[in-house]
């Protein structure tokens, strides 16, 4: 048995989805542990692209995918997206939900839109999808779980008191029209009617597979430095993304944990608001957001670009426990020019740092120090292997894994499942 968490090392959208989808063959579970419908996991098999939201990206070749007890579930989201599977003909029967989970419900969406038109220019920039306001009603002990939607009668008394309670808030505080219970009620009906059988207890289930010495993929959705405690706060979401998330959002100990892959997009992007030291203002930065598409898979926002940043990296190794990486599309980077690495922060008073802050606002006042290393012009989206990198892609390879001191064993040159160059085997 060998269980690997997959984590997004940087801001999020660092290609989580394609290498899950990737290694799922070999996995016999593959478990999402954290966040919401505000993930969007992209995977592309054959001429067809799929953009996951909160079904598991190991849901086209894995035999049991979870959704587990750490996620806040949209169910009209769930059903929109067990829709869009259904008419691409992909059987979802692998499914399983964690009685667990949290579920998020109208005016959660409403909150988070209704707080960041508050904050106006100081906004966090989030995906609006209601996940900040469901965690906090977690937190808060009042949300309502999926095992709530078993017996209908118990969500619609929970649903019918909560929403009393919002109303109250909605009107009062943000002179907002009040949520209307009733059409709540039928859509949820709805919805629950469609995922009830999937509803499980995932944490028993997955010791079982466990225990039976069977494989194991966690999918982490977000990245390290959108994690609530350790990422660029408040620039950040509300859950924890980082490798020690699976534990309580999956139900696990750490000693259950093998391998931790950090996956790594060869440049660096940040969707919404916060700092971002190699953040590319100019036209560099257009033009490797136009050749890597680098729009949302959920928002359809214009992400940020930047240059790699190994302040992060090191970070990000070291908070996660990253025994192995993956590097994602190397093939943008291809035709750019030169490529820069930035291995430090100077910081105002002209001393340099490799120590990532606390307060972002300092990220704000440093300047990148950056090492600067030929390009690359080939198209390297048809390579399957490592030897026939041209030599100055290999060498950006070689330089980030000295820099942080873990090894890469996976590169995408494409989107594709198909278009990834595997140095070693993690199962
Ligand atoms: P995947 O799994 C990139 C960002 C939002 C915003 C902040 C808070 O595809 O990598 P939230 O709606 O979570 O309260 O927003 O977090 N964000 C992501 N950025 N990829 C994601 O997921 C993200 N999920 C949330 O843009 O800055
Ligand atoms: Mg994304």
């Amino acid at each position: 048995m060998s269980s690997v968490v997959l984590v997004g090392t940087q801001w999020g959208d660092e290609g989580k989805g394609r290498f899950v989808d990737f290694l799922a063959s070999k996995a016999n579970a593959v478990v999402r542990f954290q966040g919401g419908d505000n993930a969007g996991h992209t995977v592309e098999i054959d001429d067809k692209q799929f953009k996951l939201h909160l079904v598991p990206s190991g849901i086209f070749s894995c035999k049991t995918n979870i959704i587990g007890s750490g996620v806040v579930v949209n169910p009209v989201a769930l059903v929109e997206e067990l829709n869009m599977l259904k008419k691409e003909g992909v059987d979802y029967s692998s499914l399983r939900i964690a009685s667990r989970a949290q579920v998020i419900m109208p005016w959660h969406m409403i909150f988070d839109t209704l707080k960041e038109e508050a904050l106006g220019r100081s906004d966090i920039g989030t995906t609006r999808k209601g996940i900040g306001p469901a965690y906090m009603d977690r937190a808060d002990r009042v949300g309502i779980r999926i095992c709530d939607l078993i017996d209908f009668t118990i969500f619609e008394q929970k649903a019918r008191e909560l929403a009393k309670q919002k109303n109250e808030i909605l009107t009062k505080l943000y002179n907002a029209p009040p949520v209307n219970i009733e059409e709540i009620l039928v859509e949820y009906k709805k919805c629950a009617d469609i995922i009830r059988p999937y509803i499980t207890d995932t944490v028993a289930l997955l010791h079982k597979i466990m225990e039976n010495g069977e494989n194991v993929l966690f999918e982490g959705a977000q990245g390290t430095l959108l994690d609530l405690t350790i990422g660029t706060y408040p620039y950040v979401t509300s859950s924890n993304p980082i490798s020690g998330g699976v534990c309580i959002g999956a139900g696990i100990g750490p000693t259950a944990i093998d391998n931790v892959l950090g996956i790594v997009k060869a440049y660096t992007t940040r969707v919404g608001k916060g700092p971002f030291v190699t953040e590319l203002l100019g036209a560099k930065g257009e033009e490797i957001r136009e050749k890597g598409h680098e729009y949302g898979a959920t928002t359809g926002r214009p992400r940020r670009c930047g240059w790699l940043d190994t302040v992060i990296l090191n970070y990000s190794a070291k908070i996660n426990g990253l025994t192995h990486l993956a590097i994602s599309r190397m093939d943008t980077l291809g035709g750019v020019g030169d490529v820069k690495i930035c291995t430090g922060y100077k910081q105002p008073d002209g001393t340099v740092t490799d120590v990532f802050p606390a307060r972002w606002e300092l990220l704000s006042d440093y300047e990148p120090v950056y090492e600067t290393l030929p390009g690359w012009t080939d198209d390297i989206s048809h390579i399957r292997d490592y030897d026939e990198l041209p030599e100055n892609a290999k060498a950006y390879l070689k330089r980030i894994e000295k820099l942080t001191g873990v090894p890469i064993v996976m590169i995408g040159v494409g989107a594709n499942r198909v278009e990834t160059i595997v140095i070693e085997t993690i199962y």
